[in-house]
């Protein structure tokens, strides 16, 4: 009996068991990022045809390569109707678009026709703000390349596949994946699709291909601007620097395609308080770009975070990218309403909670004064043993940075949230906190730990690699004693500032009842009054983001009255309704911010 292997009969792509295999090149990766700047773009938003790929044939077939006839010209049958498939409004969460798509998760084949141009000389980019999971990209019948990674964005080059009339195809899974970032089980929806717009960069020939913009940190006087810009060829040049509200407007050496400068200036530092942000223009050659820069320093000091040399509490809230409209794919509007009501509870800070949220959110704290932790999905039970699996987590945590750098609103990388304290684990994510490090010195580095419940005392072993702690805590909730939180405080002695990076309870938004009641809004308040009492008296406490601002989709939580929703919020899922704890955190921040400790 021959095995498969040795068969030479006959073999079509139902027989390839490893059909994936010539999708894994040309990957997308921080490498190939762009800056974007406000560069003007082509929009490829809008309507696209959609087909439910649940075995994945557009790959094991290449439908992508449209063979409608044979070698001999005779017509061959097809499983697919590109154009007459029904359409979807991209970007979006599918799940919540179409009713019997809502707990789809598998492949999903997008494709559209759309006219392009390049102008001579010129290069054209594809930008995925993001699609969760994987997703490959074919133009004109030829595969473009793949991204990993459902939270940050994808660049590719596209300018060979070009003609004049094209059609793009992407097909995107979002299958859970034991070895994926994160891994198949989660605490929040797992949102399928393109849910960020896609559009079209063209730039000259040779472009700059990078900018990094911030006070210059050896110099404690906050008083020098450094400027770094990287071209896209090695080249030799000189680059012109315009901060026009600084009167500044310098040329910058550019040799092998690298150059900076340093120079004397005295920016309003950015707060969240005053959040100043300056136009920053940078040209070279054909090409020029623009953005809007905050100039902030941030540090710790013993067990102090220090924000532009003073220190500073941060009052802060956690927040999933979720909305009861539109899942993951929220609009900006929605983005300022989720801002306007942290500052409405006395906010100075969020957590973005687990992974890389939407550019737009650090582009809005920017602008409306808000100090933002962002975090990739090294979440939970990781396949820590996995080198595929850390090239996956490390380069999200590099896309993450690559995009957000020049961010004043960002203040904190988190490399990780509530992960088993292993050896393999360790290691794991003491190199991504070492990368986070090499790639933005500038930043602080933290994780969300968990504490040590044999001998309650937080001693999470990376907390070493870490400039600040997070520490997840639940007494009052899933500790049900509350005694061991000031007993934990009392046994701990962490010589760096700690985040309470989470503390709360369920609460049914409107269920009533006494504060022993567990998922009454009584019960919620209770615990809260009960941790910032308690949180507040210790010196090494020097900020919190309770979980969480809004009730949110769950699929791990089946009770009647979760109905499919983690009921943490201080806020209903409607973003609205505010439960009785907000009143209790907000009136706590209030007199932090009113005390200024
Ligand atoms: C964990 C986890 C959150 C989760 C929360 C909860 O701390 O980090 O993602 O939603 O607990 O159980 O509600």
């Amino acid at each position: 009996m021959k095995n498969q292997t040795e068969a030479t009969n006959y073999k079509t792509e139902i027989h390839e068991m490893d059909y994936t295999a010539i999708y894994e090149e040309k990957k997308a990766t921080a490498a190939t990022m762009i800056y974007e700047g406000a560069r003007s773009t082509q929009s490829l938003d809008g309507l696209w045809s959609y087909g439910i790929d649940q075995y994945d044939t557009c790959l094991r077939a290449k439908w992508y390569e449209e063979q409608y006839f044979d070698k001999d010209g005779l017509q061959l049958p097809v499983d697919f109707s590109f154009d007459e498939w029904p359409k979807m409004q991209l970007p979006c969460s599918y799940n919540l678009v179409k009713p019997e798509l809502f707990w789809y998760e598998g492949s999903m084949v997008f494709t559209r026709n759309f006219l392009m141009e390049p102008k001579k000389g010129e290069k054209v980019f594809l930008k995925i703000g993001a699609a969760n999971y994987l997703c490959r990209v074919f133009i004109n019948k030829k595969f473009v390349g793949m991204h990993r990674g459902g939270s940050t964005p994808a660049y590719f080059e596209i300018t060979e596949y070009l003609e004049k009339m094209n059609r793009i195809l992407i097909t995107v899974d979002n299958t859970r994946r034991s070895t994926q970032v994160p891994m198949d089980n989660t605490d929040w929806f797992n949102y399928g699709g393109i849910y960020r717009s896609m559009e079209l960069i063209c730039v000259p020939e040779i472009f700059i291909k990078n900018l990094a913009v911030g006070l210059d940190t050896a110099d404690r006087s906050f008083e020098t601007v450094k400027v770094k810009v990287t071209i896209s060829e090695e080249v030799n040049g000189e680059a012109v620097l315009q901060i026009p509200a600084l009167g500044i407007e310098e040329a910058i050496r550019i040799e092998k395609g690298e150059g900076s400068i340093s120079i004397k200036a005295k920016p309003d530092l950015w707060t969240p308080e005053a959040p100043v942000l300056y136009d920053v223009m940078v040209s070279f050659g054909a090409d020029e770009l623009s953005d809007r820069i905050g100039f902030r320093d941030i540090k710790v000091e013993g067990n102090k975070i220090i924000l532009n040399g003073e220190e500073i509490f941060l009052r802060g809230i956690s927040c999933h990218e979720d909305s009861p409209e539109t899942g993951k794919a929220l609009t900006d509007e929605e983005r300022i309403e989720i801002i306007k009501t942290a500052k409405e509870l006395g906010c100075n800070f969020m957590r973005l909670a687990h992974y890389p949220h939407h550019e737009n959110t650090a582009k809005l704290a920017d602008e409306m004064g808000l100090l933002l932790w962002e975090e990739i999905p090294v979440y939970w039970a990781i396949d820590f043993d996995n080198e595929k699996t850390y090239e996956d987590a490390e380069n999200q945590l590099l896309e993450l940075i690559g995009r957000d750098k020049n961010r004043a609103s960002v203040i904190i990388w988190s490399v990780g949230n509530e992960n088993q304290d292993t050896e393999s684990r360790y290691k794991f994510m003491k190199s991504l906190a070492d990368t986070a490090r090499k790639a933005d010195p500038s930043r602080l580095v933290s994780a969300a730990c968990v504490i040590d419940h044999t001998v309650n005392i937080i001693n999470d072993r990376l907390g070493e690699c870490l400039d600040v702690i997070g520490v997840n805590e639940y007494c009052g909730w899933y500790e049900p004693d509350f005694e061991k939180l000031p007993q934990l405080l009392r046994n701990s002695n962490p010589d760096k500032p700690v985040i309470i990076t989470e503390f709360g309870a369920d609460a049914r938004c409107g269920h009533r009842g006494s504060i022993i009641d567990k998922g009454t809004e009584d019960c919620q308040a209770h615990i809260y009054r009960q941790q910032v009492a308690t949180l507040d008296k210790i010196p090494y406490v020097q900020g919190m983001t309770p979980w969480i601002l809004f009730d949110f989709r769950c699929p791990r939580r089946l009770s009647v009255i979760q109905d499919y929703h983690n009921l943490k919020g201080l806020c209903d899922a409607d973003h609205k309704t505010k439960k009785q704890a907000f009143y209790v955190l907000q009136e706590y921040y209030r007199k932090k911010e009113q005390s200024g400790t």
